[in-house]
C-alpha cells in the first residue's frame, strides 16, 4: 500500500463570479521515501491540491475525493485528528518562510513549541533538539543563533530555519511548495542541495511543487505535470525529459533555459493559463496547443496508462509528441 493515496481529488472555490475549479479529479500515489515533483505554470492548482491534503484551503474552498494516509482519509478527518498529522507526520515548507514563521517570536521559542506540543519534550530538551536541527540544515553558530528573531536571518538562512522547523518531528512526508522561488539563483541551488541531502538522510517521502521543470530534474524520481487543475502527464523523470508524451510537457521543456542558448532564443509557451471558472468542455490546453485537433475542443482526454509507470491525457498519438 502506498504511503499516501490520493484518489480523484477536486477543489472548488465559491466566488461571486462563479465556481473556480482549481483542482479536477487528481489521483496519484506517493510511496515511502519517494521524491515526487508536481510541476506546472502558476495557477495550475499545485498549491491548492496540497493545501487540500492538510486542510489548509481558504474558507470558500471545498474538496471532494479521498486522500488515504495510513488507512485514514485526510479529507474527511476532524480538525483535531488533522492537527496531529500536520507538522508531525506531514510537514510543509512554503515559498515565503514568513508565512509560517512568527515574526515576534524567537526561533528557539517557535521550534521548541512544535516539539513540546507534538513530542511532549521538556523546554530544555526541545531547545537542544532545535539547535541540533539548525546544525543539520547548516546554520552556522546554531547554538547562539537559535535565540534570534526571523528577521535577523537572510532570506536563504530563513528558508533553512523553516526547513529545520518542518523536519523537527521527523515527518513521513515533506511537502515543499516552491521552496526556492523567492531566493536568488545561487542560494536556490544551495537550498535544493540541502533538501536533497536531508531527504536521503531522513528517508522521507517528498513532494516538490515547482513551476520549474529544471528543478524537478535534479531532485525528483517521478513527476506529475499539471495544467488547468488536471494531470496532463505522469512519468519517472528520465523518460519525461527524454520523451515527453504531452504537448504541454514538451512546451515546459522547451522553456527551460539552457547554457548554450542565447536569451532571445528562449521561448515560453505562448498564451495564458486557462480561466478556471467553470470546466472547459474539451482539453484545457487546447487554446495553446500546437498539436490541437478537432476533437480536443469538444472532449476532454482521459488520463490513460500507455506504458509501465507512464500516464498521459492527450488525443495525439504519443509518437507525434517529439522531445
Ligand atoms: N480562495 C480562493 N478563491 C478563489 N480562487 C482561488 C482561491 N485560492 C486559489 N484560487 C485559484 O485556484 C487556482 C489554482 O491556484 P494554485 O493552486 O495556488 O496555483 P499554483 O499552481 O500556482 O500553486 C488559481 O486559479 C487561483 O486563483
Ligand atoms: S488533447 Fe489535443 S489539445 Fe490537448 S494536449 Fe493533446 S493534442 Fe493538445
Ligand atoms: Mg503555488
Amino acid at each position: 500500500m502506498a504511503l499516501l493515496d490520493v484518489k480523484n481529488l477536486s477543489v472548488q472555490f465559491d466566488t461571486p463570479e462563479g465556481n473556480i475549479h482549481a483542482v479536477n479529479g487528481v489521483s496519484f500515489a506517493l510511496e515511502q521515501g519517494e521524491t515526487l515533483g508536481i510541476v506546472g505554470e502558476s495557477g495550475s492548482g499545485k498549491s491548492q491540491l496540497n493545501f487540500a491534503l492538510l486542510g489548509l484551503l481558504a474558507r470558500n474552498g471545498r474538496t471532494s475525493g479521498q486522500a488515504i494516509f495510513e488507512g485514514q482519509d485526510l479529507l474527511s478527518m476532524s480538525e483535531r485528528d488533522l492537527n496531529r498529522i500536520r507538522a508531525n507526520r506531514i510537514a510543509m515548507v512554503f515559498q515565503d518562510p514568513m508565512t509560517s514563521l512568527n515574526p515576534y517570536m524567537r526561533i528557539s521559542e517557535q521550534m521548541a513549541e512544535v516539539l513540546m506540543l507534538h513530542k511532549g519534550l521538556s523546554k530544555r530538551a526541545a531547545i537542544a533538539e532545535s539547535v541540533d536541527m539548525l546544525d543539520a540544515v547548516k546554520i552556522p553558530d546554531a547554538k547562539n543563533r537559535v535565540r534570534l528573531y526571523p528577521h535577523e536571518f537572510s532570506g536563504g538562512m530563513r528558508q533553512r530555519v523553516m526547513i529545520a522547523m518542518s523536519l523537527l518531528c521527523r515527518p513521513d512526508i515533506l511537502i515543499a511548495d516552491e521552496p526556492t522561488t523567492a531566493l536568488d539563483v545561487t542560494v536556490q541551488a544551495q537550498i535544493m542541495e540541502l533538501l536533497a541531502e536531508l531527504q536521503r538522510e531522513f528517508d522521507m517521502a517528498t513532494i516538490l511543487i515547482t513551476h520549474d521543470l529544471g528543478v524537478v530534474a535534479g531532485f525528483c524520481e517521478r513527476a506529475i505535470v499539471m495544467y488547468g487543475g488536471r494531470i496532463m502527464e505522469e512519468a519517472p523523470v528520465d523518460p519525461l525529459f527524454e520523451s515527453p508524451s504531452h504537448p504541454y510537457t514538451r512546451g515546459l521543456l522547451d522553456a527551460i533555459p539552457r547554457v548554450d542558448e542565447d536569451q532571445d532564443a528562449l521561448r515560453a509557451i505562448p498564451g495564458n493559463p486557462p480561466n478556471m471558472t467553470g470546466l472547459p468542455q474539451g482539453c484545457p490546453f487546447a487554446p495553446r496547443c500546437e498539436s490541437v485537433m478537432e476533437t480536443c475542443w469538444s472532449t476532454a482526454p482521459e488520463l490513460v496508462n500507455f506504458a509501465p509507470d507512464r500516464t498521459r491525457a492527450c488525443f495525439r498519438p504519443v509518437e507525434e509528441i517529439v522531445a
